[in-house]
């Protein structure tokens, strides 16, 4: 990253309004002398030529706009360097990836995958824990919703209305163990940078509620080396060669207390980069060695 390196971070309106990291990553920036700015992804499609590299960062509203996302991503990635890399961004889009990583040997959270105009009935929504019904595109929690056991025609009836909109429907066992916290593990470039574990955000059965706050109870976390070894592992088993410039890996522990694969986050994750000192000099520091080689 040269003095003159022009630097897009991309977010969105919403991210404009709402990103509260969005104007440390800049500052952060900066202060290594870039001259970056943040740009909303639906901006003139022109504006991507004018910059050395865009950072993918608060894109939040793609998921009702996926195709124009991924099409977006495909076009920028044409006119500058696109972190994570425009294949990454659209293999990360679609929770059909945590079968990609199962098969790789990844521990993931056990998922079924329901495809429209599948056949389904309530044995292929139950569990003796109850189970979580989830589309496969989604964030924050979003049409999300666990059922109890014996609450199988109310799970159906949710995999049956996304289904019926044309979504692909992930049914996992609920991990009970939530209660005690997810972890998140941020990695930059393939490095560890920091963790936070946070509440449950399911808290309530049979319920679909797309205004929950999506990260609870934040509190700084230090993983234990399985965490580590099974975060690692996810980032290892991407469809890329290079390890992405950042990513969040999520993490539950199963009924053993091993921990599993939820979700890997490659493109808009929230960083919580205030939870860890230096962490954004980290974040800054991996975009810089971009530049390098
Ligand atoms: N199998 C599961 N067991 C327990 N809790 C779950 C499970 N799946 C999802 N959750 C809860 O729902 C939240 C959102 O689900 P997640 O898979 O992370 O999708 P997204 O964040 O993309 O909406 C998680 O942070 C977790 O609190
Ligand atoms: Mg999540």
């Amino acid at each position: 990253m040269g003095a003159d390196s022009r630097i897009a971070v991309v977010t969105s309106d919403m991210g404009i309004e709402r990103d509260e990291e969005l104007p440390t990553l800049l500052a952060a920036l900066r202060e290594r002398g870039a001259d970056a700015e943040a740009v909303v992804w639906d901006a003139d499609p022109g504006t991507w030529g004018r910059f050395d590299l865009a950072v993918i960062r608060s894109t939040w509203d793609y998921t009702g706009r996926l195709e124009e996302f991924l099409t977006w991503a495909d076009t920028a990635a044409k006119a500058t360097r696109l972190w994570n890399p425009a294949a990454t961004v659209r293999w990360n889009s679609d929770k059909h990836y945590l079968r990609d990583l199962a098969e790789r040997g990844v521990p993931v959270v056990p998922t079924r995958f329901l495809e429209p105009g599948g056949q389904y009935t309530e044995a292929d929504v139950d569990g003796a824990d109850g189970v979580v019904v989830k589309p496969s595109v989604s964030v924050a929690a979003r049409d999300t919703a666990r059922y109890e056991p014996g609450r199988a025609a109310d799970a159906l009836g949710h995999a049956r209305m996304l289904l019926e909109q044309g979504r692909g429907v992930l049914v996992q066992p609920y991990l009970h163990r939530v209660a005690e916290g997810e972890r998140a593990l941020v990695f930059f470039s393939g490095v560890f940078s920091h963790a936070i574990r946070k509440g449950p955000l399911l808290t309530e059965p049979g319920v679909i509620d797309n205004a929950r706050i999506p990260h609870p109870s934040v509190v700084p976390y230090e993983p234990t080396e399985a965490e580590l070894r099974t975060a690692r592992a996810a980032l290892a088993a991407t469809p890329s060669a290079e390890p992405p410039l950042f990513a969040r890996v999520d993490l539950a522990l199963d009924g053993a207390g091993e921990p599993v694969l939820m979700e890997l986050e490659l493109i808009e994750p929230y960083l919580f980069l205030d939870r860890s000192p230096g962490a954004v000099e980290r974040f800054a520091g991996a975009v810089a060695g971009l530049g390098r080689g």
